[in-house]
């Protein structure tokens, strides 16, 4: 069975993650601000290291976390609170990522990143056509909204600077709407935005579970890695499109 750490597992799609895992039989540890989150919610086989990855832990302890695990699932996402929006970490997940990655590169074995993004970031190194108003739109995001410029500046590091690395293997999954509930796998993942299910102005809308299972099967490694690695999937479910 393979070994797995966690990033915001505690959140919407983390927990789900993190319960997929556990489900499929597989080790989970979890990086968490409160313990009492994931306990509450019942999942107590994972092993819970109290902190973020930013503040708590020092170089060479994010590389010993790495080196315990076969894939990092990575399922951040900013408070939407005020201070959650606007106040520091305004680059959550980039730097997080930038510290994970840097503890596989210094490490012996490849390893995996599955990273929760957003379709509303358009991956530009594969000529991914937006309609215009939606480029405006996320145009202005990127400028307004730091978590929307931290999801932008998450996958352009994959693709741009991390690229097809030796040994930091990684999948880059853009959702669009997310929805809590609809807990079955009808969902169906392609290589790039459909501009006619749109994006932050589509109908088409995904479900958090979806994203979890799709995520864990990408961090199990297999045919659906190979299939996906150092790409940008979207991912939709025909059921809950327009
Ligand atoms: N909402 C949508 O429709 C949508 C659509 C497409 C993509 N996305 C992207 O999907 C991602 C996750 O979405 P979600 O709805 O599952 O998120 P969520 O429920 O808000 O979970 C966010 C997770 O990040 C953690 N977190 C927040 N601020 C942190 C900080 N400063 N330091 C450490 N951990 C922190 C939270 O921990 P605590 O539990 O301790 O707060 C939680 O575990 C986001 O990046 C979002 O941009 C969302």
């Amino acid at each position: 069975m393979g070994r797995f750490l966690v990033l915001g597992a505690t959140g919407k799609t983390g927990r789900l993650a993190v319960r997929e895992l556990t489900r499929r039989g597989h080790g989970v540890t979890a990086v968490v601000r409160n313990k009492k989150t994931l306990a509450d919610l019942g999942l107590n086989k994972v092993k819970q290291l109290e902190g973020t990855i930013l503040d708590s832990f020092t170089d060479e302890q994010v590389q010993d976390m790495v080196s315990d695990a076969d894939a990092v699932l990575i399922c951040l996402g900013h408070v939407l609170s005020f201070s959650g929006i606007f106040f520091p970490p305004r680059r959550l997940v980039l730097d997080t990522l930038k510290k994970v990655a840097s503890a596989m590169d210094g490490g012996k074995k490849k390893k995996r990143i599955v990273l929760m993004n957003s379709n509303g970031v358009r991956n530009k190194s594969t000529g991914e056509v937006y309609p215009l108003a939606e480029r405006i739109l996320t145009g202005l995001l990127y400028f307004t909204l730091p978590p929307h410029a931290d999801n932008v500046e998450a996958a352009e590091y994959l693709i741009n600077e991390v690229g097809e690395h030796a040994n930091v293997e990684w999948c880059c999954v853009r959702p669009g709407d997310l929805l809590d509930g609809h807990e079955n796998e009808d969902y169906e993942v392609v290589g790039s935005v459909d501009p006619s299910k749109g994006v932050v102005l589509g109908p088409w809308k995904t479900s958090r579970f979806q994203v979890a299972h799709f995520m864990a099967s990408l961090g199990e490694g297999g045919k659906v890695w190979e299939d996906w690695k150092f790409r940008t999937p979207v991912i939709y479910s025909p059921a809950l499109g327009a």
